[in-house]
């Protein structure tokens, strides 16, 4: 059988490709499918640090995409979760160094040895978000609830059907106390505005800074509502297309729901 590859973009940058990116490979892996996760953000590297695996890296993606090694020899097996595997970005190479075809047939070999490839693109639309989406099956567009962030959004969603992919939207950061004060677009909003099909919907946690400071992944801390949340899109992607999506609530304490009921709050 052959792997799958899944591109994570989204135009904007900072709205939690990466963090998308090791949240959905673990879950994959921990559903018992291996996996790789390729840091196409050549120069910056960003992956390896999320992942606490910095240390160990001696080969990247530039070097397999050169022929100076073979994927076994680029691929760096997490340290908790096993099947789960990190391809990393070079720091010093420009970001025009690699060709796209030169990325592709990397794409075609990685699934051989891999049921599900997730890359990790950098932001904007230039050659290094090109170079990731070229071996592409599957796209997913990450969205933060802001206008800016939808624009550019909307942007790299044209773009990935003029290449045939038919992207679905994930909407990171989302804060229902916000949204409800109207300080922040609803889910629903960006949905309007994108119309396209939802891979999921992501809370803001302060979780996710805590893991990526430590290195330990999102999905294992089982208090993490973004983690939660992430799981459960590993899950659509991984044939469970019905499994429904939630999206995040507001913590309320039993006055304010009080309030609310009786017209008292906002
Ligand atoms: N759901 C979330 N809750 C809280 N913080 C988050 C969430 N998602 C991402 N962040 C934080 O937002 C910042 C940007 O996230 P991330 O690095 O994943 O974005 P990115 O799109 O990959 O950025 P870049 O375009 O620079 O590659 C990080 O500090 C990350 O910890
Ligand atoms: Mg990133």
């Amino acid at each position: 059988m052959e792997g799958k590859v899944i591109v994570i973009t989204s135009g904007k940058g900072g709205v939690g490709k990466t963090t998308a990116t090791s949240s959905i490979g673990a879950a994959l892996a921990l559903e018992g499918k291996r996996v790789a996760i390729v840091d196409m953000d050549i120069g910056l590297r960003n992956l390896d640090v999320v992942m606490g695996l910095e240390n160990r890296i001696v080969f990247n993606i530039v070097d397999v995409v050169h022929g100076k090694c073979k994927i076994s020899q680029a691929a760096i097996r997490d340290r908790r979760i096993k099947n789960l595997f990190l391809i990393p970005a070079s720091q010093s190479d420009n970001k025009d160094v690699l060709t796209t075809a030169g990325v592709e047939r990397v794409a075609e070999q990685l699934k051989k040895e891999f049921d599900y490839i997730i890359m990790d693109s950098p932001a904007g639309i230039e050659k290094g978000f090109e170079n990731s989406i070229v071996g592409a099956d599957e796209a997913i567009v990450v969205c933060t609830p802001d206008v800016s962030a939808v624009r550019d959004a909307d942007r790299v969603i044209g773009i990935l059907y003029s290449k045939s992919l038919n992207p679905k939207l994930l909407v990171n950061r989302i804060e229902p106390a916000r949204v409800e004060r109207g300080e922040m677009l609803s889910h629903e909003d960006v949905l309007e505005v994108l119309s396209i099909d939802l891979a999921g919907l992501v809370p803001m946690d302060e979780q996710v800074l805590i893991s990526s400071n430590t290195g330990t992944p999102l999905v294992l801390q089982n208090e993490s509502k973004a983690g939660q949340a992430f799981k459960r899109i590993a899950r659509r992607l991984n044939g469970e297309a019905d499994l429904p999506i939630q999206a995040p609530e507001l913590k309320t304490s039993l006055w304010g729901k009080i309030g609310r009921t009786f017209g008292l709050k906002k």
